[in-house]
């Protein structure tokens, strides 16, 4: 009997382990591999110097904006230096929010307010030894300028008690006096020889053969960014080893690739095929919608237009609706059928 029980106890053990969910950092290498320290991160060396003299003396950090293009590690250093200053209790005393998926001003005055006034309180009773807190503001540019104009004054009213790092891709998005307030650090694109470095390093420790042409490959259709050169190594590995022909197959069914099927469909009048595709994009492969239209304006310029201003302007105008919360599907939809309504497939450029 005790035999038995102690089987079928084992077996539930086994059951139980086999049904735990894989953690996300186990499944997606660019969690895995997301640095943790400021000298982990890679190519932007004036950047990691600076923000570590800063460090130097902690007490007088300013507010900091990091600004550059997708995938260069913004999120990244910001969550290596908070983990630095704050050290092991860093999640608690940071507040992250992505201002995409808040937008607004209703935001900025409960959440960050909220945040700011609770640490003040708990500064103010000794209990803390740590110098102030911090608020990481990723995606600032999707905020609203009114959202943005309530900060400055949260910003000044907790700067005893807390930092701020803003991150955005696009820094004219953010408003003169937030600019004012912060240390501006720029990040670049990661260049050819540190990307196709460290996907190599990825490969060994994944144990994946890998043809170095490969990864060349794979930074000619990213440019630089990295996170997405690393999905693409990932998704080029789950069949074996990385070939060109892997790479190429995994670029042909990444979301970027389909933006352009989406973006020539609407161009040649096929609504309606475009819009189911586009729907599937955004619910299933998970992309977001300003990142859509993003990659479709760089679509839409490779097409070399004879005269891109009127796509140009209802891209803005898109754009513009997007960011003032209006729902993304049936806006990107509208914009698919404005494409229809250019005649742009008649536009070409003749070289
Ligand atoms: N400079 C870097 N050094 C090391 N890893 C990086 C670097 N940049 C990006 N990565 C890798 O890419 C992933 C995404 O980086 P991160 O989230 O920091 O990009 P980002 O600049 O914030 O991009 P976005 O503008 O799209 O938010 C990280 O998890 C990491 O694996
Ligand atoms: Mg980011």
């Amino acid at each position: 009997m005790n035999n038995f029980k102690l089987a079928r106890d084992g077996l539930y053990i086994w059951m139980e382990k086999q049904r735990k969910p894989k953690e996300i950092s186990d499944i997606m290498w660019v969690e895995k591999y997301r640095p943790t320290r400021l000298d982990q991160i890679i190519n932007q060396k004036e950047i990691v110097k600076g923000l570590e003299n800063l460090l130097k003396k902690p007490n007088e950090l300013p507010h900091l904006l990091f600004t550059g293009s997708a995938g260069t590690g913004k999120t990244t250093t910001a969550l290596c230096l908070a983990r630095k200053i704050l050290g092991e209790n860093w999640k608690r005393d940071t507040l992250e929010l992505n201002a995409s998926d808040e937008r607004g001003i209703k935001m900025v005055r409960e959440r960050v307010k909220e945040f700011a006034s609770i640490m003040k309180l708990s500064i103010n009773q000794d209990t803390d030894d740590k110098p102030f807190k911090i608020i990481l503001l990723d995606e600032a540019d999707e905020m609203t300028s009114e959202a943005q104009t309530a900060l400055r004054r949260i910003i000044e009213d907790s700067s005893k008690t807390t930092r701020f790092i803003f991150i955005c891709n696009y820094l004219s998005h953010i408003i003169e006096p937030i600019q004012s307030r912060c240390v501006i650090f720029r990040f670049s694109r990661v260049s050819e020889d540190e990307i196709v470095e460290y996907l190599k390093n990825i490969c060994k420790s994944e144990g994946v053969k890998v043809e170095e042409n490969a990864l060349h490959k794979i930074y000619e259709h990213t440019n630089g960014d990295l996170r997405y050169s690393i999905n693409i190594l990932q998704a080029a590995a789950a069949s074996g080893n990385v070939n060109v022909q892997q790479v190429q197959s995994a670029i042909g069914i990444s979301g970027r690739s389909k933006i352009a099927e989406i973006v020539n469909l609407a161009i040649n009048s096929k609504f309606n095929e475009s819009r189911i595709k586009l729907l599937e994009l955004l619910n299933v492969y998970g992309v977001s919608e300003t990142d859509f239209l993003r990659y479709a304006n760089e679509e839409i310029y490779k097409l070399e237009l004879e005269n891109p201003f009127e796509v140009s302007t209802i891209i803005a105008e898109y754009d513009y609706r997007l960011a003032n919360g209006a729902h993304p599907e049936i806006q990107l939809a509208a914009f698919l059928a404005q494409l229809g309504k250019l005649n742009l497939k008649n536009n070409k450029k003749s070289i």
